[in-house]
């Protein structure tokens, strides 16, 4: 039997108000939020630019957990600089790899987590044949590049195949669904059996960020049950 996995809500940075980042952060880590996402895009991979290792560092100086996600064509190059920023996991793209399970461990000889995502045409089977060395699966529901676009629920099976592999094994990989998650979706991504949901707009796009992160984390918590 597993021990009872807490269900974490994860703040995307890229949604936030750069102007008042850090006001922000306050007012979610006052609400109770541990952990923030920060999403780097070179504009190869996907058609947006965003963070260098300093958005790591400015959320670690906050004292968050920190994942980076590497929406990059040469995760494994730049992993080292977003690791000695401060990342407590670093995930890279399947689609950007030669070889998934090599990637892990070279991101993990980098002392720090490993992650590894997929994006919606990609199937979830590439991550099951890794889970032995993943510390956290991400499903994109959502193309990648760009925060506030609607959530494809066609995803979610894709998390309960996860669900599957991970307990069967008893594995301790995060389970994480990334994209257009909010208040009405939630608890379906949850019920599938994800526990770490990326909320941007969700989150920094309310009126009161501490009070929507609070609604998030409740309404996830009431509903994952592995
Ligand atoms: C897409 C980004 C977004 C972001 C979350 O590449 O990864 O999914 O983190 O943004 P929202 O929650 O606004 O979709």
């Amino acid at each position: 039997m597993t021990a009872q996995k807490t269900v974490e809500v994860v703040p995307s940075l890229l949604a936030g108000d750069f102007s008042r980042l850090g006001e922000q952060l306050n007012l979610v880590k006052a609400a109770g939020c541990t952990w923030v996402s920060v999403d780097v895009m070179d504009g190869h991979f996907v058609p947006n630019l965003s963070f260098g290792p300093d958005f790591v560092r400015l959320a670690k100086k906050q004292g968050f957990y920190v994942d980076t996600h590497l929406m990059v064509t040469n995760p494994i190059d730049v992993a080292p600089w977003f690791a000695e920023a401060g990342s407590d996991i670093v995930t890279c793209h399947i689609e950007a790899v030669a070889d998934p399970r090599a990637a892990l461990k070279a991101i993990r000889a980098l002392g720090v987590k490993a992650g590894l995502a997929v994006k919606p045409k990609t199937s979830v089977d590439g991550l099951i044949n890794v889970l032995d060395v993943c510390d956290l699966a991400l499903v994109m529901s959502v193309e990648p590049g760009f925060g506030g676009q609607k959530f494809m629920a066609d995803m979610l099976p894709k998390v309960s195949a996860l669900r599957a592999a991970i307990d069967a094994k008893h594995y301790d990989s995060w389970i994480q669904l990334d994209g257009g998650v909010n208040a009405s979706n939630i608890s379906q991504a949850a019920a599938a059996g994800a526990d770490s949901l990326v909320a941007g707009s969700a989150v920094f796009g309310a009126k009161d960020v501490g009070l929507a992160f609070r609604d998030l984390e409740s309404k996830a918590r009431a509903a994952f049950s592995f």
